[in-house]
């Protein structure tokens, strides 16, 4: 089967490789229908994942059918189509059995990380019962993909620890995909004012179109100023951080208002200062967390009832023979303008 495989930071290639086979009773094999890239995957070929070894093949999104299960599978037979969680989860771990799915002591994020991951023509699913999700009959498979990963992100991450409620004011850092999924996804409690700040003038424009009340260009340093000035003075109640950067954190420290919450979404390689001396006063809340997925069944069921788009998302297609253009165009987002490429087997 071809899949595309990481070879040490800033190599990559697309590869003949066996078919991956059941190894444990609760695996499942699925072929891949359609997969995408996250910006994570960019984020390992620069170097910055060190548990994913050269040789692995990348993803952790996507939706297929099942070819295989292993004779402890209960839910899913060969035929079925499924959309993979980007967390496998036992289901029966300390974690798992508080919800906590990332923490899974047999899995956890090791899709395209530790193993082999869904940028191939088949994957193995540890855990399949599960980690797998039945599409219902209808579904659009390609919207689907959009909740493989960062609908349930932005959304658990961003708008569930953020705590968005009707009437407050959220402010998001970083309007990538991630960004825009919790733009979307705060949309369900109608807060009262959404600012969307970035630095790329097309990624705030797609914020306003996706229902941004305002929008803030942080290239010139005074993000923090701006959004103050857009709230009288006061502030937000959620800031959602969405890039992964020391300067977007400190952004979400100025302009969190008291008894607000900063929800951590990005990914952070370097440490990030707290400003104690400022805000031991202010009540605050901040939350960390990797995604748990736990919220797939209910966005399904959002998708299912249009109360969601995630399709507006999708920006590029591309078949699979086309993955290494497909990497190229998601790399250069401020030229191509993309969000989410569809990778179509
Ligand atoms: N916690 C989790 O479970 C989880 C899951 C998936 C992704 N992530 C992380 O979420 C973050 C966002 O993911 P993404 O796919 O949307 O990434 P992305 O790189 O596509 O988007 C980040 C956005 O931040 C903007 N940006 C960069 N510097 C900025 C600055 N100084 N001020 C304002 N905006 C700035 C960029 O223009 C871009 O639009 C990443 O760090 C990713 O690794 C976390
Ligand atoms: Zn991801
Ligand atoms: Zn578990």
């Amino acid at each position: 089967m071809r899949a595309l495989v990481y070879n040490g930071p800033g190599q990559k290639s697309l590869e003949v490789r066996p078919k991956p086979i059941i190894k444990l009773p609760t695996d499942a094999v699925v072929r891949i229908t359609r997969t995408t890239i996250c910006g994570t995957d960019l984020h390992i070929l620069k170097g910055d994942v060190p548990t994913c070894q050269p040789g692995t093949i990348l993803g952790h999104e996507g939706v297929g059918v099942v070819d295989s299960v292993g004779p402890g599978v209960a839910t899913f037979k060969p035929g079925d189509r499924v959309l993979i969680a980007c967390i496998t989860a036992c289901g029966r771990c300390e974690y798992c059995r508080k919800g906590m799915y990332s923490h899974c002591t047999t899995g956890g994020w090791i899709l395209g990380n530790s193993i082999d991951g869904t940028q191939a023509e088949f994957v193995r699913i540890p855990h399949a019962d599960t980690s797998l999700h039945p599409i219902p009959e209808g579904a659009d498979e390609e919207a689907l993909v959009m909740l493989s990963d960062i609908l349930p992100t932005g959304f658990e991450c961003g708008v569930l620890n953020g705590k968005v409620k009707v009437g407050s004011s959220v402010a998001i850092v970083g309007s990538g995909p991630i960004g825009l999924a919790a733009l979307l996804t705060a949309q369900f409690y109608s807060p009262a004012e959404i600012i969307m700040i970035d630095v790329d003038d097309n990624r705030l424009e797609v914020g306003t179109r996706f229902g941004a009340t305002a929008t803030v260009n942080s290239s010139d340093g005074n993000a923090a100023q701006q959004v103050m000035k857009l709230t009288g003075g006061r502030g937000v109640d959620t800031a959602i951080e969405a890039v992964g950067i020391p300067a977007t954190f400190k952004i979400c420290e100025d302009i969190v208002a008291p008894g607000g919450t900063i929800a951590n979404v990005g990914v952070h390689g370097a440490k990030v200062d707290l400003h104690l001396e400022r805000l031991w006063s202010h009540n605050v809340t901040i939350t960390t967390g990797l995604v748990d997925t736990f919220s797939i069944p209910m966005l399904l069921k959002t998708l299912q009832s249009e109360r969601l788009n995630a399709k507006q998302l999708i920006t590029h297609h591309f078949k699979f023979d086309q993955i290494l253009d497909a990497y190229d165009t998601f790399g250069k987002a401020a030229d191509t303008k993309a969000l989410k490429v569809i990778i179509e087997a």
